[in-house]
């Protein structure tokens, strides 16, 4: 295993359209996986796509535990708030519900800034595991929006591309300014 060097904005394998994996059991898949895993815990990230670590295959890696959901949510209602460590490769989403949901989002490709970005509050994604299984979830709330940050990627799209307004883009040392105002 090995923590991998992230690409940051402006490199050109960020801005691509990866490529769909032809056989998820590969060893290099798994090894490229491993590295991923490693890489995305060491950021403290909640996910991480392959183009981030140079490599232009449709593959992601994220986790949305239960701390970064709402606290209000029922126990019931967790259950689509929430994901463990998931591998997804060759991931597709749908829209599964009206609504959108806004939320500031960072990225470990854009170190140190923060920027807010309104989203679908309810989807459905699908893809399969290292074993080839499919996978399919229904995911809301930050569990929705890792996934859509994560699979953006794949299409070479950075979270300022998804942003209505960009005095909300920002530097972490900054977010006490913002956080002030929600209150
Ligand atoms: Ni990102």
């Amino acid at each position: 295993m090995a923590i991998l060097k992230i690409a940051r904005m402006g490199h050109p394998v960020l801005a691509g359209k990866a490529e769909p994996v032809a056989d998820p059991a590969a060893p290099e898949i798994r090894r490229l996986v491993a590295d991923m895993i490693e890489t995305m815990l060491d950021a403290n990230g909640a996910g991480l796509a392959a183009p981030q670590v140079h490599v232009p295959r449709r593959v992601v890696v994220f986790q949305a535990p239960e701390e970064r959901s709402d606290p209000g949510l029922s126990e019931a209602e967790r259950f689509d708030h929430t994901a463990p460590l998931t591998v997804l490769l060759n991931p597709e989403i749908e829209v599964a519900g009206p609504g959108v949901e806004g939320g500031w989002e960072g990225c470990l490709s854009v170190p140190g800034l923060r920027g807010y970005v309104e989203r679908p509050a309810h989807i459905r994604y699908r893809g399969v595991d290292l074993e080839g299984r499919p996978l399919s979830r229904v995911a809301r709330g930050f569990h929705a929006r890792v996934v859509q940050h994560e699979v953006d990627h794949l299409d070479g799209i950075l979270y300022p591309q998804r942003m209505a307004d960009l005095k909300q883009l920002i530097f972490e040392s900054e977010a006490r300014h913002w956080l002030k105002e929600e209150e």
